[in-house]
């Protein structure tokens, strides 16, 4: 079962392809369109970028670089343990 970890080693159990958004908005990351345009909800990636989802359009648009960060309003975990810091 796919696990999200935050900064506080907080660590939630998700659904195979589910969002992250909602667990990221429990752990107090802010957020605002919710459809990739705003940039509030940034998070940096320290571990399993390969568990999330490829980046969209909306991410490469407003992040450039496909480097650690992404908009947490458009990740799905796949799988694995991704480790995130906001
Ligand atoms: S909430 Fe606006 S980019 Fe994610």
């Amino acid at each position: 079962m796919p696990k999200l970890i935050f900064n506080d080693d907080k660590t939630v159990n998700l659904e195979e392809d589910s969002p992250i958004k909602s667990h990221c908005e429990e752990a107090g990351i802010p957020f605002g369109c919710e459809e990739g345009v705003c940039g509030t909800c940034v998070i940096e990636v320290e571990e399993g970028m390969e568990h999330l989802s490829e980046f969209t359009q909306e991410e490469i648009d407003f992040l450039g670089d496909q480097d650690t960060e992404r908009l947490a309003c458009q990740c799905k975990i796949k799988g694995g343990c991704v480790k995130i810091k906001y």
